[in-house]
């Protein structure tokens, strides 16, 4: 018998979802998204275990984590900036953000700090460009970000660690 890597949390959540799917393909988003939240990230063995359990092969599982930036292929940071570098966020500095950011915590987009305190990524647009500036801080937004702010927020982090 395969080790299972997902919790009876996770398939209970799921059966409470199976109804409102009868595709059981659409069940892949809401699979992922709950593993994730688990999780922390969504490792190969898991992936597998949700393929498994909706019916498709892995590669389709593969494929669909791969394609939303919002799923980690890779462990990730406790706290999980995303910042927007999008035209209407570039337009008002997310470059200048992004190298700051990477200067402050010492990595590149892309890389988590050796405490794994933070990971640092790019995303495209947050849907939020009217108040950009934008970066996701695990699932919350924070807006109108500047150099000051984004210190300020990292700051703030730290400090609650
Ligand atoms: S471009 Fe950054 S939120 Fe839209």
């Amino acid at each position: 018998m395969k080790e299972k890597h997902l919790s009876e949390k996770f398939y209970q959540a799921m059966k409470q979802k199976e109804s409102r799917y009868p595709d059981r393909k659409a069940l892949i988003l809401p699979a992922l998204h709950q593993a994730q939240a688990e999780y922390g990230w969504l490792p190969k063995e898991v992936l597998a275990e949700i393929a498994e359990y909706i019916g498709v092969h892995e590669a389709q599982i593969r494929e669909v984590a791969s394609f939303y930036t919002m799923y980690n292929l890779k462990p990730v940071g406790k706290m999980h900036l995303k910042l927007c570098t999008n035209v209407a966020c570039c337009l008002r500095g997310a470059d200048e953000l992004m190298e700051y950011a990477e200067k402050k915590l010492g990595v590149k987009c892309g890389e988590t700090t050796p405490d794994g305190a933070f990971t640092l990524s790019e995303e495209e647009c947050l849907g939020a460009c009217t108040t950009a500036p934008v970066m996701m801080a695990n699932d919350d937004y924070v807006e109108n970000l500047d150099i000051n702010s984004l210190n300020h927020f990292i700051e703030k982090v730290k400090h609650e660690r």
